[in-house]
């Protein structure tokens, strides 16, 4: 980490370590929830004294943790505006999409409440789970991944964690998603909102 001190130190620095941490955690629910694996990939564990479920495959854990922990520095910034997870068909074209966007205030100087962050981030692990009847079937041969949207595109020289942020060439869809709220909360320096993402009906077939 090139992070100083400091950094770490300052509201959006301390924020920004737990939403990542948070994430991994909530990503790993989704794909959970989502069925792409057996049941037996994950393990059941306790975090933020919720039910939740870990990756048991390194490559799997180690792609979920090394995805949003290469966003810190970028999260703390206020430079990310939404983190997807995308499940695309065996045509590449995405099914569905959940998207958590960010709203980080840089002017927030007061310390962070950790334990009232935790409680609000909880809640979206509560909600997450009953949130499935919302969500699509997948298709069996699905694919899926994470991608970052940027504000503005970071400085890739300022840090090599830039360097995992590669610009993609992800199909969009042509129309406007459908959008479905599950969960939204704003504290002070970060406010997020969860919802899912599904083509319009107006949408082009292949
Ligand atoms: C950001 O934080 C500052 C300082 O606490 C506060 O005055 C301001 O209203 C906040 N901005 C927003 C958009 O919430």
């Amino acid at each position: 980490m090139n992070m100083d001190h400091k950094d770490n130190q300052s509201p959006q620095g301390e924020m920004a370590r737990i939403l990542v941490e948070f994430l991994e955690v909530a990503i790993t629910s989704i794909v959970f929830l989502k069925g792409v694996y057996p049941p037996g990939a994950f393990e059941r564990r306790r975090y933020m004294n919720v039910v939740v479920h870990k990756a048991r495959h390194p490559q799997l854990r180690e792609y979920i943790h090394f995805a949003v922990s290469g966003l810190l520095p970028f999260v703390q910034k206020g430079l990310v505006e939404r983190v997807a997870i995308i499940f695309f068909n065996n045509e590449n074209i995405p099914v569905e999409r959940f998207i958590f966007k960010l709203t980080v205030n840089l002017s927030y100087g007061s310390r962070v409440e950790e334990a009232d962050l935790e409680f609000s981030l909880r809640s979206f692990l509560i909600k997450l789970p009953l949130s499935e009847p919302l969500t699509k079937v997948l298709p069996h041969d699905c694919r899926w991944e994470i991608t970052a949207y940027f504000r503005s595109l970071p400085h890739t020289t300022a840090s090599k964690d830039a360097e995992l942020w590669i610009p993609t060439d992800t199909k969009q869809w042509q129309q406007p998603p459908v959008i479905t709220p599950i969960k939204s909360m704003s504290s002070e320096p970060l406010g997020v909102q969860l919802y899912l993402e599904h083509p319009s009906l107006a949408e082009p077939k292949p």
